[in-house]
């Protein structure tokens, strides 16, 4: 039963399914490189069916299951934690910038927007935890500051939830748009996150305990640092030494993104960390 305290996978992956058909996509795909890759998807189908001689039962609850991921609005859960990271891999190769990770299901635009120096909005029971300052610059890749660019930060709470996909918690907890001072400075006030497992009471999750996997992702922040006439960057910033930082469900950690924070006299959790961006691409 959902309950105003537990957010479940259905509310979450149905949240981020509505979300995701709100814009339409397109891609420049012809028909011969549609042929190309759906026949080759298919061929390696094929070649698993064959080697692990899959029966008939196995093939019936692939059908059922890959119904109930779609009634269950998770299939931008399932793609972004299993296949989104190849994806981001093969574009990332021809920029020198700051390293990219995937975006996930949870980015929300329209943050509000906050000062170069700020805090994210929060909850009081949000500033109980441990307080992150992340700050650093915004530049190309010469080093010169990139001022009023962009950046957008969003990250889930102690529990593991983000807002807009949980219906207990504010609008916008958590998230937020900073623009850089003159300079592309910024300094930002949040709270320290903690690891989290993806929605386990879905598709997704049964799939995974079916497995014998685990469900759990490192504790991370999500950025998307733009600026005008820059390659825009999306990825996540890890902790240093934290859990699952070798072991992510999602396959998302690089060691260029973690972060090693330090503690200051007032007991926050103080690290810096600069982007650079590439000039912007074709
Ligand atoms: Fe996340």
């Amino acid at each position: 039963m959902t309950t105003i305290d537990s957010p479940t996978a259905v509310g979450s992956g149905n949240a981020a399914t509505d979300k995701f058909k709100g814009a339409r996509f397109t891609a420049d795909t012809s028909p011969e490189r549609l042929s190309a890759i759906a026949t080759e998807a298919l061929a390696g189908l094929s070649a698993l069916i064959h080697r692990h001689a899959v029966t008939y039962p196995e093939y019936r609850v692939l059908k059922q299951w890959l119904i109930e991921v779609g009634e269950g609005g998770e299939w931008p859960l399932l793609l972004d934690v299993f296949v989104e990271h190849d994806i981001e891999e093969v574009n990332s190769t021809r920029f020198r910038g700051t390293k990219g990770s995937i975006e996930g299901p949870y980015y929300v635009p329209g943050a509000p927007e906050l000062p170069a120096q700020c805090t994210l909005p929060m909850r009081d029971e949000d500033r109980a935890h441990t307080a992150l300052v992340l700050r650093g610059r915004v530049t190309d890749l010469d080093g010169a500051g990139l001022g009023g660019a962009i950046i957008e930060l969003w990250h889930a709470d102690d529990e593991g939830y983000y807002s807009q996909f949980a219906p207990h918690l504010p609008e916008w907890n958590l998230r937020g748009t900073i623009v850089t001072d003159s300079e592309g400075r910024y300094e930002i006030t949040t709270i320290q996150p903690a690891p989290y497992q993806i929605p386990t009471d879905g598709p997704t999750g049964q799939f995974i305990e079916g497995a014998g996997w685990h469900p759990w992702r490192p504790a991370h922040l999500h950025l998307r640092v733009t600026s005008p006439g820059k390659q825009p960057i999306i990825t996540q910033l890890y902790f240093a030494g934290g859990d699952w930082i070798d072991d992510d469900v999602a396959t998302a950690t690089k060691p260029e993104l973690l972060l090693d924070p330090r503690l200051d006299d007032t007991g926050r959790k103080v690290v810096s960390y600069d982007f650079a961006l590439d000039p912007e691409a074709d």
